[in-house]
């Protein structure tokens, strides 16, 4: 994983050992400027995530440097820290209101100096996931919307085809009839499955056996998978600790995978789940399938909305398990080795206390 990068913009070299030697000790990357217009240019090369700027320098001073930086929409998110000298009170106000995100007084403290940027950034990570929530809030809204509008429409195509269909002899007549119906019932799956991605947006985390959940899900669907002659086999670990989960978002998540065994598995096949212990305080899931697997270049695609090979798929349901797995902090993952069906790994975090456990019994 890359590093957090820390820019440095001053003009006088003691300064910038002292603190690039902090933030480095800190665990940061690092690099310097001397000037404003050089500060430019590394933004540009070295791309940071925070800034330190000093305001009195050659060539572009730090005001402009910050004014330049917040005039870009490719930089404006980057969080500014300006040094200033300690009583100069206009520099901050100026600073601030240009856009700086926060100021130190030189000399600074270089604990205080770790705390603000620790905090800076802790604040632009929960911008950032707004933004991105913002984004698919939106999204969500205009697929939902589009939904609607054309959830009243589909019924009476539907009906009225169903009405025709029985006055109707002519047997071409019949076949496109069929295929109308056909494509409005398709319709009506992917508006059934938008308002499931839609109910499965929020998930409320509380403590819960991960084991309960994959039993209560297999009830669910083994008559389905015993008609078609499916036998599933579990093989849960005993006494799981509780993990934060919202049962019925998990439920959900499981069951579209589940779904996808039984629809990819001809007859005489199998599916087997099992839950353990794994690596780096996570609880695994696993569901394997003898089914039918997924083409290498498809892998990339099947957790796209809407990506499905199948003629009534709607394309939702690894969308809707991704987002249940992405709320609950664990991880996703399918492997399709060739001949070999398919493997969906879910991994869910331990709950902190059991992790502390996992960890002093390791050590
Ligand atoms: N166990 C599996 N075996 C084979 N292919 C799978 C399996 N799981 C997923 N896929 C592939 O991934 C695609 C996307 O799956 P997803 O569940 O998101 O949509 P879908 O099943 O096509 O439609 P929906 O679930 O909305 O009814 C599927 O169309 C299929 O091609
Ligand atoms: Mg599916």
């Amino acid at each position: 994983m890359r590093k957090i990068r820390v820019l440095v913009v001053d003009d006088d070299e003691r300064n910038v050992v002292l603190l690039t030697s902090k933030l480095k000790a800190d665990g940061y990357e690092t690099d310097a400027a001397w000037d404003g217009l050089e500060a430019l240019e590394k933004v540009e090369s070295f791309s940071p995530d925070c800034i330190l700027l000093d305001i009195m320098m050659p060539k572009m001073d730090g005001y402009e440097v910050l004014r330049r930086l917040k005039a870009s929409e490719k930089t404006q998110h980057i969080p500014v820290i300006m040094l200033t000298a300690r009583r100069d009170i206009e520099d901050k106000v100026l600073g601030l209101d240009i856009g700086a995100d926060d100021y130190l007084s030189k000399p600074c403290s270089l604990l205080e100096l770790s705390a603000r940027i620790r905090s800076l950034l802790h604040i632009r990570e929960i911008q950032t996931r707004l933004r991105e929530m913002e984004k698919l809030a939106a999204l969500g809204q205009l697929v939902d919307g589009i939904a609607h509008e054309i959830r009243n429409p589909l019924t009476t195509v539907g009906g009225l085809a169903r009405r025709i269909k029985e006055k109707v002899s002519d047997k071409q007549a019949q076949g496109h009839i069929n295929l109308i119906m056909q494509e409005v019932e398709r319709l009506e799956n992917m508006i059934k499955r938008i308002d499931e991605y839609k109910n499965a947006q929020v998930s409320e985390l509380r403590e819960g056996d991960v084991n309960d959940v994959v039993r209560a899900t297999v009830e669910e669907i083994k008559n389905i998978a015993w008609g078609k002659g499916i036998g599933i086999k579990l093989s849960l670990m005993q006494d799981p600790p509780a993990l934060l989960i919202d049962k019925a978002n998990l439920k959900k998540a499981i069951l579209n995978i589940l779904q996808n065994s039984v629809e990819a598995v001809d007859k005489k096949g199998e599916i087997a789940i099992t839950t353990a212990p794994s690596e780096g305080g996570y609880i695994e899931l696993v569901i394997r399938d003898t089914g039918c697997g997924i083409k290498g270049d498809e892998l990339k695609n099947i957790f796209n909305p809407f990506y499905t090979s199948k003629m009534t798929g709607a394309g939702l349901g690894l969308t809707i398990a991704y987002k249940i797995i992405q709320d609950h902090k664990g991880d996703i993952t399918v492997e399709s080795p060739e001949g070999k069906g398919t493997i969906v790994s879910i991994k869910l975090p331990l709950v902190m206390k059991d992790l502390n456990k996992q960890l002093t019994v390791e050590s």
